[in-house]
């Protein structure tokens, strides 16, 4: 019998916050897929990556935290993005993660995402946008749904003080999310 294959989710989150909300959503994910067939998700820490610039490269090469992500993103089959919106977009950290990844060779390319988003009014849907946007040229094919949003601020709580997830029927929809991309990321592999 042909072994299993289980699918590798990057998870990568745009806020820097010990207590983010959008963090708080990863945790959860990671949670989740703990009890769902055929995949693992790691996250990813972007903090560590210096602001782009491309005089750090030198002769073809990044400098090593730069390379170490490069080859986790290269290595992954799929990507969990966690996207607050900050002024209608997606927050500098995370656009400098992507920008890091792109450059030559582009190791996004080619490979499903999905994004979730928690924050204000919307829910951080505008910056979910902004990143499909982004997704075009990056070669990132995005899930159309489910769609994920949050109201992080809307009466009764959904995350506690930690920003861990509170919110069963949020969880719900997450594990949904969790499926779609699974699902979506076969269905690219097997040419379907
Ligand atoms: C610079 C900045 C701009 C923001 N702009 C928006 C915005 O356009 N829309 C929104 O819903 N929330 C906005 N917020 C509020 C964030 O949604 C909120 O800080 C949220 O908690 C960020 O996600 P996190 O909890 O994962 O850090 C903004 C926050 C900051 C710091």
């Amino acid at each position: 019998m042909a072994a299993k294959s289980i699918i590798k989710v990057a998870a990568i989150c745009g806020s820097l916050r010990k207590a983010s909300y959008n963090g708080g959503l990863l945790r959860s994910a990671i949670e989740l897929s703990e009890s769902t067939d055929g995949m693992t998700i790691e996250y990813l820490d972007i903090s560590p990556l210096p602001m782009l610039n491309t005089d750090l490269e030198v002769d073809g090469k990044y400098p090593p935290v730069v390379e170490a992500f490069r080859q986790k993103i290269l290595q992954a089959d799929c990507f969990l993005f966690a996207s607050p919106e900050y002024n209608y977009s997606i927050t500098a950290p995370l656009k400098n993660a992507i920008d890091w990844a792109s450059r030559p060779p582009n190791v996004w390319a080619n490979r499903p995402a999905a994004v979730i988003s928690a924050g204000g009014g919307f829910g951080g849907g505008r910056s979910q946008y902004h990143l499909r946007q982004v997704g075009v040229f990056v070669d990132l094919h995005f899930i159309n749904k489910p769609e994920f949003v949050i109201n992080a601020f809307q009466p009764p709580a959904k995350f506690d003080n930690d920003g861990n997830l509170i919110d069963p029927e949020a969880k719900e929809r997450l594990k949904a999310v969790l499926l779609s991309l699974k699902e979506f990321t076969l269905r690219l592999q097997q040419g379907n």
